[in-house]
């Protein structure tokens, strides 16, 4: 792998595959009364957040704690970046501390990039989620919980559904599921997906019910309304009607299909209360996905080349 991980497209069939097969053996941490393993000691892990976050942020802490690492938590609210802090003096800061990888989210696309690229930082970057741009952990994660229920992705059909213009994810599911051989297709309404979408490796429709017959997994996006500074659909009730998973819909999916969501969700808007609360519905078991598949990251990135099994037993 490379030293860092800013986009799905970076990663090969054989470095995605070595990261899912890494995060099944540190799986089995989890079974344990002891979840920790002292791969990490002496390595320090800054999550540096400037955008807010539940689960990435919670999981990468998880995770690098897991693994022995020190984790600092850098929150841009509450730091000097309110007095006007660049991104450059900030990195500096948390360079001159000794970051051996940091963790950033940041609501402009490509600053991971700008950290990776600069010298700023002489560790490791990983992109948690960068504008409206990647979130390649958590395609890494859907792709692993994906994989747990379906046994491989090649040939499979994945169905991503709604705020594609503003989603993160989608782009980066997009990416790795092209790469790990699945059959992807998007479905939002016109005004939600972004111009050049025919060029990525994937199908488009507009229509949710002729695309979910034979969906051996469906992903529900959430609607980003906070990214929104236009009316992108007439109504909530009309979005819902047309793009919205519901029980009528879910049980015309075939017996096997499980239902995902990257979360945080709009219960009611993109998904019904009864679909996220099903047997069906995959999204606590995702972020508990999260936490293995972000210390196989860490693991990895931080030096870890053989398996990840002699670290367990
Ligand atoms: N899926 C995801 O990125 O959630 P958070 O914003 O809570 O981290």
């Amino acid at each position: 792998m490379t030293p860092h991980l800013l986009s799905a497209a970076d990663l090969s069939l054989d470095d995605a595959t070595l990261i899912l097969d890494t995060a099944d053996e540190l799986a089995r941490l989890s079974d344990r009364p002891v979840k920790k393993l002292p791969t990490l000691r002496g390595r320090t892990v800054v999550n540096l957040f400037f955008e807010d976050s539940t689960r990435t942020r919670i999981s990468f802490e998880a995770a690098a704690k897991r693994l022995s690492a020190d984790v600092i938590n850098f929150s841009a609210k509450g730091s000097s970046v309110s007095k006007g802090e660049s991104l450059k003096d900030t990195a500096l800061t948390l360079e001159a501390m000794g970051a051996d990888a940091v963790v950033i989210r940041h609501g402009a696309s490509g600053a991971p990039h700008t950290l990776a690229h600069s010298g700023w930082i002489g560790g490791s970057i990983v992109n948690a989620g960068d504008g409206t741009h990647e979130h390649a952990t958590q395609a890494l994660l859907d792709a692993f919980t994906m994989r747990k229920h379906l046994t491989t992705l090649a040939g499979r059909k994945v169905v991503v559904v709604g705020d594609v213009l503003h989603s993160r994810v989608a782009r980066s599911n997009v990416l790795l599921l092209s790469t790990l051989g699945a059959d992807v297709t998007l479905v939002a309404p016109p005004t939600l997906l972004p111009v050049g979408v025919g060029s990525w490796p994937c199908n488009f429709s507009y229509d949710l019910d002729a695309s979910l017959p034979g969906a051996d997994a469906v992903m529900m996006l959430r609607v980003q309304q906070e990214r929104m500074n236009a009316a992108f659909f007439p109504s909530v009730r009309e979005y819902s009607r047309r793009y919205g998973l519901d029980g009528d819909r879910m049980a015309r999916l075939p017996d096997h299909a499980i239902v995902m969501h990257p979360g945080p969700m709009n219960r009611g808007l993109e998904i019904t209360a009864e679909v996220a609360d099903s047997d069906r519905a995959v999204i606590v078991e995702q972020v508990t996905n999260g936490v293995s598949v972000r210390m196989a990251v860490l693991y990895l990135l931080l030096g870890g080349s053989d398996s990840a099994l002699g670290a367990v037993e």
